[in-house]
């Protein structure tokens, strides 16, 4: 029986390890990788190093520049920033969306959201 009890505690404590979102690669992170986002762009913060030579903008601070709600609507092409849509729809589904989108608006460097605050 003791060791009945102590086989479920491991399996439990494996289960629950195994779906901890941990901060070093947290669900939104896998999400932007596997739908490409990682090949136009760099988010430095996140490990993700610019290569080649695109010319989309390093995302290491776009939470401080847009919110959720935008971030939606422009990557649906719904939306428009500098008079410009994004090149690329997004084409996974809407759970995945809703992750991704609240990863990116939470993306913020330390430094500038002190910048900000102090303006
Ligand atoms: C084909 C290259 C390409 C791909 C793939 C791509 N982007 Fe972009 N993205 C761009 C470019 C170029 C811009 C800047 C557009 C502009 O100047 O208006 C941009 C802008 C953005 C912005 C606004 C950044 C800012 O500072 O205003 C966000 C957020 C963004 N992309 C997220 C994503 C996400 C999330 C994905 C994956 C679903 C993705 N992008 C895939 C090229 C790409």
């Amino acid at each position: 029986m003791k060791k009945a009890m102590f086989t479920l505690l491991i399996v439990l404590a494996g289960l629950t390890s195994a779906n901890a979102q941990t901060s070093e690669d947290p669900k939104g992170k896998s999400i932007f990788k596997e739908n490409k986002c990682v090949g136009c762009h760099a988010i430095e913060t996140q490990g993700f190093l610019k290569k080649g030579k695109s010319s989309a903008p390093d995302l290491s601070n776009v939470g401080n520049k847009l919110t959720t709600d935008f971030l939606k609507k422009y990557l649906k092409k719904e939306e428009v920033q500098n008079d410009l849509k994004h090149p690329v729809s997004f084409k996974g589904n809407d759970e995945d969306f809703a992750v991704l989108t609240d990863w990116l608006a939470a993306l913020k460097k330390q430094e500038a959201a002190d910048t900000l605050k102090s303006k």
